[in-house]
């Protein structure tokens, strides 16, 4: 079966990357001339994933916005020869549909209820049929590598998973930022059965180094782990658990690790945001020149 539905969790507060985010999504900010989610959707088509629901939420229109169709823009850029500024937002032409719903906060708390609670929301869209989840404050850089959600659906259906997670190789201080994976033993590195996940662990309690980045495929399955999933840390639903809960049950989840030249940026809190787009200013292919010449100017003045 073609998988051909992504689920894009944008409805989480962003409270890391306050003040920024008081009253826009962390996924609308930008990372060089493009807002984070732009990526996300971009590399979702790239990989022919073309119907798209965005998990949103309060203060979260702006996302909804970017992605319909602008007339009176349209028009004004005609008539000021500047047609080509909006051409890679044709996604129209490209088939993609673009559908939306809200995480609903439930009674008694004020905040999301956790991105696994998010991806609740996404049962009557998948219908029954597996699907890719991409968080959309995460941006997948590829080099010449074929496409990581094509190896992930790859992977997938020729193992028949449940789960497919991409992983990736981080160093121990940022353990406690992921959710890290026990691979079983005796396995392909780079494609392999998982017997555990921990979210957040400290250096002691990691059973790897690989960290779940933020790309997975899910069978059904998933939606019954999550209403097996007690909430954790905050009060709030994480995805991560819900994976441990199918471990559990006995289910088959594997993982697929990004490839050398393939990097994650997590714009999640302010020094992986700088971070983020300075990579993306020094390889912008217009301006990245110019950005390298002036950032050894300034790191020589420091
Ligand atoms: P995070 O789990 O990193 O959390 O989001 P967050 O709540 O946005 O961030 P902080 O901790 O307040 O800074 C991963 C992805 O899941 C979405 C987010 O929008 C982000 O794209 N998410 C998170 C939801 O859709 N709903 C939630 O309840 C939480």
């Amino acid at each position: 079966m073609k998988i051909e539905k992504v689920v894009i969790p944008v409805a989480g507060l962003g409270t890391r990357l306050l003040p920024a985010t008081k009253s826009q999504p962390k996924e609308m900010l930008p990372i060089g001339n493009k807002p984070v989610v732009q990526y996300v959707v971009e590399e979702m088509v790239e990989q022919g994933l073309k119907k798209i629901l965005f998990v949103t939420g309060r203060d979260k229109r702006s996302i909804e916005d970017h992605f319909d169709r602008d007339p009176e823009l349209q028009s004004y850029l005609s008539a000021s020869n500047n047609t080509g500024l909006l051409d890679e937002m044709d996604y129209d032409k490209e088939g993609v549909r673009f559908f939306y719903t809200r995480q609903i906060i439930p009674e008694g708390r004020h905040t999301p209820a956790g991105n696994g609670d998010a991806v609740g929301m996404a049962e009557d869209f998948v219908a029954g049929e597996p699907f890719v989840v991409a968080f959309g404050d995460t941006i997948i850089k590829s080099g010449s590598h074929a496409g990581l959600v094509r190896r992930l659906l790859k992977s997938h259906q020729d193992n028949h998973a449940v789960c497919t997670i991409a992983v990736e190789e981080v160093s121990p201080d940022e353990f406690h930022r992921y959710g890290i994976v026990h691979p079983r033993e005796g396995e392909d590195p780079d494609d392999f059965a998982i017997e555990g996940i921990v979210e957040k662990p400290s250096v002691s309690e990691a059973p790897s180094n690989l960290a779940v980045a933020s790309r997975y495929v899910f069978n059904l399955d998933i939606f019954t782990a999550l209403r097996n999933t007690p909430p954790g840390y905050r009060g709030e639903l994480e995805l991560t658990s819900a994976i441990q809960t199918l471990i559990k049950m006995g289910e088959h989840v594997r993982c697929v690790r990004l490839q050398r030249e393939e990097s994650r940026y997590d714009i999640g809190n302010i020094e992986t945001y700088f971070k983020s787009f300075i990579d993306f200013a020094l390889s912008d292919q217009r301006y990245g020149y110019l950005i390298r010449q002036y950032l050894q100017k300034r790191l020589r003045e420091f």
